[in-house]
């Protein structure tokens, strides 16, 4: 028998307001055609003013406690994929913390952009099979309206704000791919394409930043990138892409997440999307996408699925999990 980390819960929150294409008519030369076709995003939500990181990590964390039947004082590490933590420090996950009452165990942020929740995720499965924790919160959420360049058409259309999040807890399996639980994760980075998709401030420059990206390249890399990655979570879980029941994608572009199942030999049907109505949201499209998937019933206990993402740094990754 081994320890497996398992979904015990999932849950969502999206800000308020939501935007459609057509509003960025307004002040952009860009149009909902141009915006659909090369993304696929036909509206994003944005945070209201004051509203932070954490305060919508905590609304995706008490969503996904109340789907396990459970109290803060259950769990006992959060692990909060962010870029757009509230402040420089702390963490944001300590935030959350305090907003959920916890005095006990302990909160870290993990700073991957958008392949953080695919990083996440990787840590706490390790916090879990090592014995260093029994139940995780795994939380993704952000808040990229704030580091958006309105002038900016080639970027400023294609990002939104959310938070999703898991409850992991420790549970034995057999040691085979079919015991439930994250399965294989597999995890890269690749630093000498830093220029191609960052946020130009920071401690070192005294300012927030906005979010530079060169679309075109960082598309060249994605999709061998990601069915790269996805094939290799399966392999070391023994599986092969036959025996996925749902490709849960980082939700960047349409056209990514299409080429990418193709190159997996996959049909569309087997994938979950939601970037049609989130955008990209960062470390919060992969938990988002999970809560939304299962509400809308189609991913159920027994579904054996990939996440995969990838985002600056270049940094990428995926997991493999039966649900
Ligand atoms: O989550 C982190 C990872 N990020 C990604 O995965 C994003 C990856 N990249 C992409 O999703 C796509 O590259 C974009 C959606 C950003 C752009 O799509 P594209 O098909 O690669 O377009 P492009 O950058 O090659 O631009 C095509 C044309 C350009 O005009 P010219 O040079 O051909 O005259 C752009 O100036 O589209 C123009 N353009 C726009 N037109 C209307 C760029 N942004 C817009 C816009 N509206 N918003």
């Amino acid at each position: 028998m081994i320890r497996r980390a398992v979904v015990q819960g999932v849950g969502h929150y999206l800000p308020e307001r939501v935007v459609p294409n057509s509003e960025f008519e307004k002040t952009l030369d860009t149009n909902d055609e141009w915006i659909r076709a090369r993304s696929g995003i036909e509206r994003r939500h944005f945070a209201a003013e004051g509203e932070t990181t954490s305060q919508l990590a905590t609304r995706a964390a008490r969503a996904a406690l109340d789907d396990a039947g459970l109290q803060p004082g259950d769990i006992d590490a959060i692990i909060l994929a962010t870029s757009t933590a509230d402040l420089t420090f702390p963490a944001a996950a300590t935030m959350v913390q305090a907003n959920l009452g916890m005095t006990q165990g302990f909160a870290f942020d993990v700073q991957a952009v958008c392949a953080g929740f695919v990083y996440a995720l990787a840590n706490a499965s390790a916090l879990i099979a090592s014995g260093q924790a029994e139940r995780v919160l795994v939380i993704g959420a952000e808040t990229f309206s704030r580091i958006m360049d309105w002038t900016d058409r080639g970027t400023c259309v294609l990002f939104g704000d959310g938070a999703g999040a898991l409850v992991l807890g420790a549970e034995s399996g057999e040691g085979t791919a079919a015991d439930r639980g994250i399965l294989a994760t597999d995890l890269h980075s690749d630093g000498r394409y830093r220029d191609i998709l960052y946020v130009d401030g920071g401690v070192s420059t005294g300012t927030t930043g906005q979010l530079r990206m060169q679309g075109r390249e960082v598309f060249r890399h994605a999709i061998d990138k990601l069915a790269a990655t996805a094939q290799s979570a399966l392999d070391k879980a023994g599986l092969d892409s036959g025996d996925v029941d749902w490709i849960v994608p980082h939700q960047a572009n349409i056209r990514i997440i299409q080429g990418t199942a193709k190159k997996m030999n996959l049909p569309m049907d087997n994938v979950v999307v939601t970037v049609q109505d989130h955008g990209n949201t960062s470390a919060a499209s992969i938990p988002l996408a999970l809560s939304v998937g299962r509400d809308r019933g189609q991913i159920k206990q027994g579904d054996l699925l990939v996440t995969e993402a990838i985002g600056g740094g270049l940094a990428w990754g995926a997991v493999v999990l039966r649900w």
